[in-house]
């Protein structure tokens, strides 16, 4: 038994004694802790490498205190397992130097068997299960099958991904056998990631926004309704598709648990959007926590009460930043924790 389950208790919908909070991207660039390990190992050597990967999941937890622990890896190991080389360059980020653009391309991709190609993962989730000794749940995650094609057609980030829309609109029909595969890929590796005892998952769609709400529905959200019927028997799963609040209703309808939004929506309209009976998480601008701690302490009562009590789990909008100063990043943290509903 879970000694805090406030997460899983909210994400059905039951009353808590106080909001649940974690981070996105909570473990990383911003901890000291985690500054050490990086400037020892490279970085899929830190998520192939369980006793790193589950000592960087649990640093947050100490350190800063959430009520969840993430998987330390990444989403762009689908695609590696997939037959896609990537590379994660520094202060740069990602890069896949051989892109998908044509049929011939598509030839080299495959639906892996993800015990061969993504063991390590569940291995990382059984050790990090075992050393959190039930303190907190484990979020597992995925990319969300858009936000990977954009990788994958893209070969590195972009603010327009407009390479990957250009293959999806040009080329539909190989873009979705390519969606499809990531879907079938990502299906069996949450499978795994559950069975190895991750307790919550959620599914990034980083890039969703980009596209309007037709494409979303077409390019993105049909094959996260795959994945979600697929899971969410099994654990609640939280779909967050950064500035797809257009979608909110279509989202809500996926039977996931909960759904996370970005700071650029109020969050009286996304719950409008999203309906009474969905948990929504988010929305703090994350660059609101370069502020000095008294401006983050009042700004996240602010945003407590527009939540309201219920149905509702403390995070950003997006991943934490680098330059967070670490008790800028508790400050959050503690002040969701001592809010008192009067
Ligand atoms: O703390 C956690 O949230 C768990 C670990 C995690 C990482 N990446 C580690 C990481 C998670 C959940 C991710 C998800 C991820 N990765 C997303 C979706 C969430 C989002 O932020 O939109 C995306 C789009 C990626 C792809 C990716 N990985 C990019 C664009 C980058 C470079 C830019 C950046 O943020 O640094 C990465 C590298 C990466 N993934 C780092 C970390 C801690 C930083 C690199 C390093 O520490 O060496």
């Amino acid at each position: 038994m879970l000694q805090n389950d406030l997460i899983l208790r909210t994400l059905r919908g039951e009353k808590t004694e106080r909001t649940p909070v974690w981070m996105m991207r909570q473990a990383g660039r911003y901890l000291p802790e985690y500054i050490a390990i990086r400037n020892k190992y490279g970085f899929f050597e830190r998520c192939q490498t369980p006793a790193l990967a589950c000592e960087i999941t649990i640093q947050p937890v100490d350190i800063v205190g959430v009520d969840a622990a993430i998987l330390f890896s990444d989403i762009l190991v689908v695609p590696q397992a997939m037959g896609l080389e990537v590379q994660l360059k520094e202060n740069i980020g990602p890069l896949l130097p051989d892109p998908i653009k044509s049929i011939a391309d598509l030839a080299r991709v495959r639906v892996p068997d993800v015990d061969e190609t993504l063991g390590y993962v569940f291995d990382a989730i059984k050790l990090i299960k075992q050393e959190l000794n039930n303190r907190v749940p484990l979020i597992g995650f995925a990319g969300a099958p858009w936000t990977l094609l954009c990788y994958m057609v893209q070969g590195k980030g972009s603010k327009t991904f407009d390479e990957a829309k250009a293959f999806c609109f040009t080329q539909p029909e190989l873009a979705h056998q390519l969606l499809q595969m990531i879907t079938d890929t990502t299906i069996a590796y949450l499978k795994g990631q559950i069975k190895a005892g991750a307790d919550v998952l959620q599914i990034f769609d980083s890039w969703g926004g980009l596209l309007s709400p037709a494409d979303f529905e077409l390019l993105s959200l049909q094959y996260i309704r795959q994945i979600v019927a697929a899971i969410k028997d099994d654990v609640p799963t939280i779909i967050f598709a950064k500035g797809a609040w257009h979608s909110l209703d279509a989202m809500a309808a996926t039977g996931a648990a909960g759904l996370g939004i970005d700071w650029c929506i109020k969050p009286e309209m996304a719950r409008q959007f999203a309906g009474k009976d969905i948990t929504l998480q988010g929305n703090f601008d994350p660059a609101k926590l370069l502020s000095p701690i008294p401006v983050i302490e009042k700004e996240v009562k602010t945003m407590l009460q527009a939540f309201g009590p219920g149905r509702h789990i403390a995070n950003l909008g997006h991943g934490i930043l680098p330059n967070v100063p670490v008790d800028h990043a508790r400050a959050f943290v503690n002040t969701v924790k001592e809010y008192q509903w009067s």
